[in-house]
């Protein structure tokens, strides 16, 4: 008997239990479908002006070792970059946020490219719709308004060219039928409103998803770090262990700058630049830093592979293409002892021997180095509301 008092008792709190669960899963089903958007849209349409005044990149003798004509232009905007406006970057940002874009309403580009973590997702690979990985790790934005070589391999020449290709990617979301996509999304509630705002019509088509997203991603700019504030400062704010870093990284020894370059500390891929797509080579901003001898993913070709932005890059781990470093000072290990040979090994690397270069940086230099990387971090692109989910109240 008193076991079978038992037992119904722990049946009745099994049910409380999945009851509870249910009612939670419910309220977070309503709040996903609140959406919470300003009366008046915020403000995107002159956002990449504020980056592009930044003017470090051409400052004479800044950037070790390479001449200043590479950087000339460098920072002029991708022409295949749609015009911002601020009611299509809002439908943007909606679309960015929405797990309605995935075929089971699961994820979102927010999944993968979290705000808290500089729109990069913690993950060596990423989690898609139906729980399989991608093969590679997500990569963080920042800054994507100047950049003409996206994704890890540089195969995407512009944030429109790329928006569909996650949606339809069988990993990552999953609808492969555009024609799916622009019947789900039309029969909302809350998109035809956006879409007649933005485009003066509420006929909703893959183009302008793909245009609206590019729009919401290239008004995400990040140009207000400790870096940027002190650049107009003479570094004054900089702390004597971030001075030492921010020479090194500047430094012939390191050669650091001489590929994570510019106002974007990313890859100088203008024409006519070093790593630029014309003059015969066709390099795509990619380089190869010796990170296997026998390269598994081929990225671009012969293991290279995009050199990213360093804005915000403490808080983007794990790091490379394949997520291989948990945290910097992993990656500093690397580039000190760790660079392998290879017959693509980047030029900067391939010491007078002909061998990997070995840097020998002291444990006070390494510690420098990442002080100084800690001062890309900008906190107001992490928390502005303009990036922020509006479907959170
Ligand atoms: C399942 C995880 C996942 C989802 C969902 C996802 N991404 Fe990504 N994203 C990635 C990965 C992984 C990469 C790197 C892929 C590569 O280089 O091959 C990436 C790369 C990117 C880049 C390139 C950044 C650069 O600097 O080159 C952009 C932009 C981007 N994603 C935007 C989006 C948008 C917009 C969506 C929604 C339509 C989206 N992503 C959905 C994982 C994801
Ligand atoms: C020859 C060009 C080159 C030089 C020089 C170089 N890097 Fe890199 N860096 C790259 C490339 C390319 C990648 C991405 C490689 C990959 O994922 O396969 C990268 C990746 C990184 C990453 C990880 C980025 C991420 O989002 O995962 C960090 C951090 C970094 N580099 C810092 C440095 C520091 C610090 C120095 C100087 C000690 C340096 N780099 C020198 C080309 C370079």
């Amino acid at each position: 008997m008193i076991k079978r008092i038992t037992l119904l008792t722990i049946c009745f709190i099994c049910t409380l239990f999945v009851f509870n669960a249910c009612q939670v899963e419910q309220d977070i089903e309503l709040k996903e479908a609140k959406l919470n958007l300003p009366a008046t849209a915020h403000t995107y349409a002159g956002l990449p002006a504020q980056f592009k005044k930044l003017e470090f990149f051409n400052n004479n003798g800044f950037i070790a070792g390479i001449p200043d004509s590479d950087f000339q232009n460098h920072f002029i905007e991708n022409p295949l970059n749609p015009e911002i406006t601020d009611d299509g970057a809002t439908l943007g940002r909606v679309l960015f946020y929405d797990a309605k874009l995935s075929i089971n309403n699961s994820i979102s580009c927010a999944s993968c490219h979290n705000q808290s973590l500089a729109f990069a997702d913690g993950l060596s690979s990423s989690k898609g719709f139906g729980g399989k990985r991608t093969p590679r790790n997500a990569m963080a934005i920042v800054n994507i308004v100047t950049n003409r070589n996206l994704f890890w391999d540089s195969r995407e020449q512009s944030a429109k060219g790329l928006i569909l290709k996650p949606i339809q990617n069988h990993i990552e979301m999953g609808m492969e039928s555009l024609a799916d996509l622009e019947t789900k999304i039309a029969s909302t509630d809350y998109y035809p409103e956006l879409f007649k705002k933005a485009y003066n019509s509420e006929q909703v088509t893959s183009e302008k998803i793909a245009d609206a997203m590019a729009q919401f991603l290239c008004s995400m700019v990040s140009a207000d770090s400790k870096f940027d504030q002190g650049f107009a400062d003479d570094f004054n704010n900089f702390s004597t262990l971030e001075m030492v870093g921010k020479d090194l990284f500047f430094s012939e020894r390191t050669q650091c700058s001489g590929c994570h370059a510019g106002a974007n500390f990313s890859a100088p891929d203008q024409p006519g630049g070093e790593y630029g797509s014309s003059g015969g080579e066709n390099r795509r901003g990619t380089a190869n830093i010796g990170l296997d001898l026998v390269s598994k993913d081929k990225g671009l070709e012969n293991g290279k592979f995009r050199i990213p932005s360093l804005r915000n890059i403490a808080l983007t781990a794990p790091y490379m293409h394949d997520g291989r470093f948990e945290n910097l000072t992993a990656v500093i290990e690397h580039y000190d002892k760790g660079i392998q040979a290879h017959p693509e090994l980047d030029d900067k690397f391939v010491s007078n021997t002909g061998e990997p270069v070995r840097m020998n940086l002291n444990s006070l230099e390494k510690q420098a180095l990442i002080a100084f990387l800690n001062t890309l971090t900008d906190e107001s692109f992490i928390t502005d509301q303009r990036f922020s989910n509006p479907f959170q109240d």
